[in-house]
């Protein structure tokens, strides 16, 4: 099948389909198909991003670089989500902090761990909200990458002597370990599935990982889960605030190695094709703001279901201006919503899905 063309100029490229492609996965969930309808702006189409930490805690500890974000709890989790789910909101997004950090992040592909059991309190306590869980090893390795390291420790760092300056110097391969990653990503979906999400998203941009994830949950007989796959997700500045509410800020080096030069757009429309290929569901473009263009020419070359995620640099940029009273905080957020939809994009993943959900339920038509 020809679903599009990269570049006037370029190859069609072309789509294995069934049964890697099966477009009823998406339909045969009704919790899924108001986030993929193709037109309006609604609270169906909006997905909360929440944290949800092990580590032993009463109440919610708040994001000090996302004022109104917090970490939950698996209980205050579950309660966030009933709320959420009350106002019409289409899916949560969730983000596991498990109590150890380790070199292989095995937190993330524990059956019993963190997201694992948020997932199941949530489904208890409103089943009729999507979760949709991340898979990525970010948040759970002691590095901080989103994957497991060729030389755990010591790729990369050179001492150079009389200076003793420490040099990051990423291999031409990249310091991270694609082929020993991708059995832990489709380890952590699988774990992900057997606790009840809705969906996937792979998020650690490693090359394959929509294949290995999609192999992997076909033969654990979730052939009809879908994937959201973080297709476009490009090496931003935009996710600092983030790193902080995950702890997950990469030890040594950056993350450009795999995720992709904000300078590219043949790019982002290359990833978003070998995702289609590999069987991704519906695909993302990551930031938002700044890259509305990627969103248009995505939208444009696939006709995919698209998902925006308007990240935690976007969040606090609009909370700290709001804060000092230079903008107005429910106009602005409204306009961002409302050029993600005229962009093309289908959902919306944004921390401010809670309010938008308020706005939108007063402000009839919208
Ligand atoms: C990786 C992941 C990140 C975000 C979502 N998934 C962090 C990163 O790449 O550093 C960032 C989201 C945000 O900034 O809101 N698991």
């Amino acid at each position: 099948m020809d679903i599009g063309r990269i570049n006037e100029s370029d190859q069609p490229v072309k789509l294995s389909g069934y049964p890697k492609q099966q477009p009823r996965r998406i339909r045969q969930n009704p919790l899924l198909r108001g986030l993929t309808r193709e037109s309006g702006l609604s609270a169906g189409k909006l997905v909360a991003p929440l944290f949800v930490t092990e580590k032993s805690q009463r109440k919610p500890q708040p994001v000090a670089s996302m004022p109104g974000v917090v970490r939950h709890s698996v209980s205050s989790v579950a309660a966030e989500a009933k709320e959420l789910s009350k106002l019409g909101v289409g899916a949560v997004l969730l983000f596991g902090i498990p109590k150890i950090k380790d070199a292989q992040g095995s937190g993330a592909y524990d059956e019993h761990g963190i997201v694992p059991q948020a997932i199941r309190a949530i489904k208890k306590a409103a089943p009729n909200l999507a979760v949709i869980a991340d898979v990525c090893l970010c948040e759970y390795t002691d590095h901080g990458h989103c994957g497991v390291l060729s030389q755990p420790g010591i790729s990369g760092v050179i001492m150079r002597k009389p200076f003793k300056v420490r040099l990051w110097r990423p291999s031409p391969h990249g310091s991270v370990d694609n082929a020993a990653t991708l059995p832990l990503l489709a380890a952590a979906a699988v774990a992900h599935a057997r606790a009840g999400a809705d969906m996937v998203a792979p998020s650690a941009m490693m090359d394959g990982q929509v294949a290995s994830i999609r192999k992997a949950l076909d033969q654990d007989g979730f052939s009809s889960l879908p994937i959201l796959s973080y297709s476009v997700k490009y090496a931003s500045a935009f996710y600092g605030p983030f790193r902080d509410a995950a702890a997950s800020a990469p030890r040594l080096g950056d993350r450009r190695g795999y995720q992709i030069d904000p300078a590219n757009l043949e790019e982002a429309l290359r990833e978003t094709a070998l995702d289609i290929e590999e069987g991704a569901d519906c695909v993302m473009v990551k930031p938002a703001m700044a890259y509305l263009d990627v969103v248009r020419a995505v939208k444009k070359e696939f006709n995919w279901p698209t998902a925006v995620y308007q990240v935690s640099g976007e969040y606090a940029m609009v909370k700290a201006a709001v804060a000092r009273g230079w903008l107005d905080e429910k106009r602005t957020v409204l306009e961002l919503a409302t050029a993600m939809r005229r962009a093309g994009g289908d959902f919306f993943i944004t921390y401010y899905a809670k309010e938008l959900a308020h706005w939108l339920s007063n402000k009839r038509g919208a």
